[in-house]
């Protein structure tokens, strides 16, 4: 009974934010094959990230130029910036295979063993999600990444031996969210960290072109500029906004996407001119009206909103904190004085937070990390 009506209220509540999702950078399954193709396939055609991409260039240049493996490479950042697709960019420069799998999917060392033992001279591994892998099998991970060994277990209790295991040289390339949970050694083993960071507008604009050339688009310039602008600095979510306005430009308008049918669609979709969506104000309205500006907890404000705290904390809130609107303080999200302008509201006097708590930032996850 009561189950059947958490699952009720659960239910209820996605459905107000439904809408949000278009703004959501974390991949939608049902998105991946879209996605894959519009994934630029060498360094030269990916636009933006300037700075890891001529890193990373040299580092691979360099490697291909001696004939050996590079360094190990981690790429982190937030969802939807480009960590798979530069993994993949990675293995297409070396002119490598690459092997893909995940933290979630290596539960045990003997997951990662039988991936680690099956590599080819050369192969680019990829481990997506890197931080969800098991404790034992991430030790396992940086001996072999440092020594190119493993120990395989035979046998069980007390007759159990080590055998070492010599592996062909290899490269892994990890991707992360929360490069801040990754255990120290770990981390140590990567040669290249490369940390990607949120899109200017031009750069998300040289995106959207090409992507509706892909998607044999036909989009005004100007519907561009205005797509690029309310993306969160997110290629996913440009790539997303994309789509619907097509859709919408199919079935209300002349098939062209132009910034009639952007704006129509945007405001279907509830996203407004700031690139914020139902979700990110309900996230403001709560803090404000109801919490005074706060500082409150992300649990809190995500029982205020209906919805899950991974989804505040990993869909709202980046974004809002990026533009100013919240400030994370080690006793939790305050208001900014953006937050109540932008809602119409005035901010009563002596909530201002002191700028020197303004600086804890997003991929917090150490000891010192706060609810
Ligand atoms: N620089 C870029 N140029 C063109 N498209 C990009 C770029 N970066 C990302 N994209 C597109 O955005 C989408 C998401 O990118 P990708 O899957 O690489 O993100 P991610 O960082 O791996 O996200 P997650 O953390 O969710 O795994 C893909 O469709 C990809 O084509
Ligand atoms: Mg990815």
């Amino acid at each position: 009974m009561s189950k059947g009506y958490a699952s009720e209220v659960r239910e209820g509540d996605s459905g107000d934010f439904e809408s949000s999702r278009v703004l959501d950078a974390r991949g939608e399954a049902d998105e991946q094959q879209v996605e894959a193709a519009l994934r630029p396939k060498r360094l030269a055609d990916f636009p933006g990230q300037t700075r890891v991409r001529d890193q990373l260039d040299l580092v691979l240049q360099a490697a291909k130029g001696r004939g050996a493996a590079p360094d190990h490479i981690l790429l982190s950042g937030p969802p939807g910036l480009g960590k798979t697709t530069l993994a993949m960019i990675v293995a297409a420069e070396l002119e490598r295979p690459i092997r893909v799998t995940s933290g979630p999917a290596i539960q045990h060392a003997g997951d990662l063993a039988a991936v680690l033992s099956s590599l080819d001279e050369g192969e680019v591994l990829f481990l997506d999600e890197i931080h969800r892998m098991a404790r034992a099998a991430e030790e396992m991970l940086y001996l072999a990444m440092e020594d190119f060994r493993v120990d395989v277990i035979v046998g069980k209790g007390a007759g159990a031996t080590a055998i070492p295991l010599e592996l062909p040289p290899f490269t892994v390339v990890g991707a992360t969210t929360r490069s801040g949970l990754l255990p120290a050694p770990l981390r140590d083993r990567f040669g290249f960290t490369g940390h990607l960071d949120f899109y200017a507008p031009e750069d998300l604009a040289l995106i959207l072109a090409r992507s509706a050339g892909l998607l044999k688009v036909d989009a005004d310039a100007a519907a561009i500029e205005v797509i690029a602008g309310r993306s969160r600095g997110t290629p996913r979510i440009a790539n997303r906004l994309l789509r619907r306005v097509r859709d919408w430009a199919q079935v209300h308008g002349s098939g062209r996407v132009d910034v009639a049918a952007t704006q129509a669609a945007l405001e279907l979709f509830d996203v407004d001119e700031l690139g914020l969506d139902r979700l990110d104000r309900a996230v403001l309205d709560a803090l404000c009206r109801r919490y005074a500006g706060g500082p409150v907890g992300i649990a809190t404000l995500a029982v205020a909103v209906g919805e899950e705290s991974d989804t505040v904390e990993t869909v709202a809130e980046p974004y809002l904190v990026r533009q100013g609107f919240i400030i994370r303080t080690p006793r939790g999200r305050a208001a900014s004085p953006l937050a109540w302008s932008h809602l119409g509201l005035t901010a009563p006097a002596g909530t201002g937070i002191p700028p020197a708590q303004q600086t804890l930032p997003l991929d917090d996850s150490g000891p010192g990390r706060f609810a």
